[in-house]
């Protein structure tokens, strides 16, 4: 019999050097930004961490026999994506391999296409990598966030080399559908461009009737102008372990994709492998149980947001991450104002829009309506209603 997760229970986070926690130490601010959850691993993961760490010796670590052909089942049942195991690059986090991806194509002063609101460590790859962003402009269709393709279409151009994708999107939560991909995976195929596509959030589908479809999955043309790198982590709630991987068919695309990492690159650590070993044997259920807690404290935070005079959420298809329009409030400092009404959110600009603030609810149902009573409270405050 399957044991029920008691997602409600509320973990001691501070004293751990959490990110997430120390920004607000010795405040009563809720930390509710950085993409990690308030949730201890599942049961399974942490007994075959306490297993590995009862041996005691933490040497210089091979990927576990195993964990190619567990990703290879994993992708084919959820997905329906054939992989090969030697397609596959072990790495210590999904933005590395972004810019490995994004390195090992073509050279300075190259263009790569980067959607205008993206996760802040994606929208600085072009600079880091020398390369020219083409940041492409993101649009609202039917209250999901895509990216403008008539823009990709008529600004793809002969200096342009990688498209950086991020499905699903953080943040908006859009899920990509299969022709919003096609139309997507014909322009870079058409190009002869390279598409390097984070997909960490992949198994965290909230809306039903809504499913990840792996770009590279769609035909052979695009599968070998890809790179996809997927992780445990979000899932999982490891993301402390750094344990990522790359998937890449095509094998002088994978040849120079591991040159680009060489020697810079650490190794990928045993815990991270351990933990993702065990992710992947036993966690079917806990995910479906935490996607499940997930979409209510999404519903709840949808309803009551949009409850508010002045803020409005449409519906998060993906991810734990809520993006939140505060531009009717005309806020001069956002993050301020939210830090002073005790709810630590991330600002919209970091992300390329700020009129927005994105906010974390990969946390206890309790956490999420106190965060709402005081966003509440401040905005009726500052309205005067
Ligand atoms: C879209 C996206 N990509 C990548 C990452 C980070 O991945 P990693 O820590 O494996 O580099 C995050 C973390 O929030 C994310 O939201």
């Amino acid at each position: 019999m399957n044991i029920r997760i008691n997602f409600d229970a509320e973990v001691e986070r501070n004293g751990t050097s959490s990110a997430k926690w120390d920004r607000y130490r010795g405040t009563d601010i809720l930390p509710m930004w950085v993409a990690d959850m308030d949730f201890e691993v599942s049961p399974e993961i942490a007994k075959a961490m306490q297993q590995r760490l009862a041996h005691g010796v933490f040497g210089y670590t091979n990927k576990p026999d195993n964990i190619n052909e567990l990703v290879v089942e994993r992708l084919h049942r959820l997905y329906q994506w054939r992989i090969e195991p030697n397609w596959l690059v072990w790495l210590p986090g999904v933005i590395s391999g972004m810019h490995m991806g994004t390195r090992c194509i073509g050279s300075s002063g190259d263009s790569v296409l980067v959607p205008s609101v993206i996760y802040p460590p994606v929208k600085s790859i072009p600079e880091l990598c020398a390369r020219n962003a083409q940041t492409v402009p993101m649009v609202k269709n039917e209250g999901r966030w895509v990216l403008d393709l008539d823009w990709i279409e008529a600004n793809i151009n002969s200096e342009s080399r990688v498209l950086l994708l991020c499905n699903p999107q953080n943040p908006g939560g859009s899920v990509y559908t299969g022709d919003e991909l096609g139309r997507l995976a014909d322009l870079v195929v058409a190009h002869d461009l390279i598409v390097c596509s984070d997909e960490v959030h992949c198994d965290l589908i909230l809306e039903p009737g809504r499913a990840h479809i792996p770009i590279a999955s769609l035909n052979q043309e695009i599968a070998k102008r890809s790179i996809t790198l997927m992780a445990s982590s979000k899932t999982f709630n490891t993301a402390g372990l750094s344990c990522a991987f790359a998937v890449v068919p095509d094998v002088s695309l994978r040849r120079r994709f591991k040159n680009a990492g060489e020697g810079i690159v650490p190794y990928v650590n045993v815990f991270g492998y351990n933990s993702t070993q065990a992710a992947y044997q036993t966690g079917d259920d806990w995910n479906r149980q935490l996607v499940e807690y997930l979409k209510a404290n999404r519903d709840y935070l949808v309803q009551e947001i949009n409850a508010i005079r002045g803020l409005k959420l449409d519906l998060v298809e993906a991810t734990y991450l809520a993006w939140i329009d505060i531009s009717d409030l005309g806020l001069d400092h956002p993050k301020s104002f939210f830090d002073k009404a005790g709810v630590g959110l991330s600002p919209g600009r970091e992300f390329g829009d700020d009129r927005f603030m994105r906010l974390n609810f990969g946390c206890p149902r309790s956490r999420v309506e106190e965060a709402v009573t005081r966003i509440r409270l401040a905005v009726s405050d500052y309205l005067g209603n």
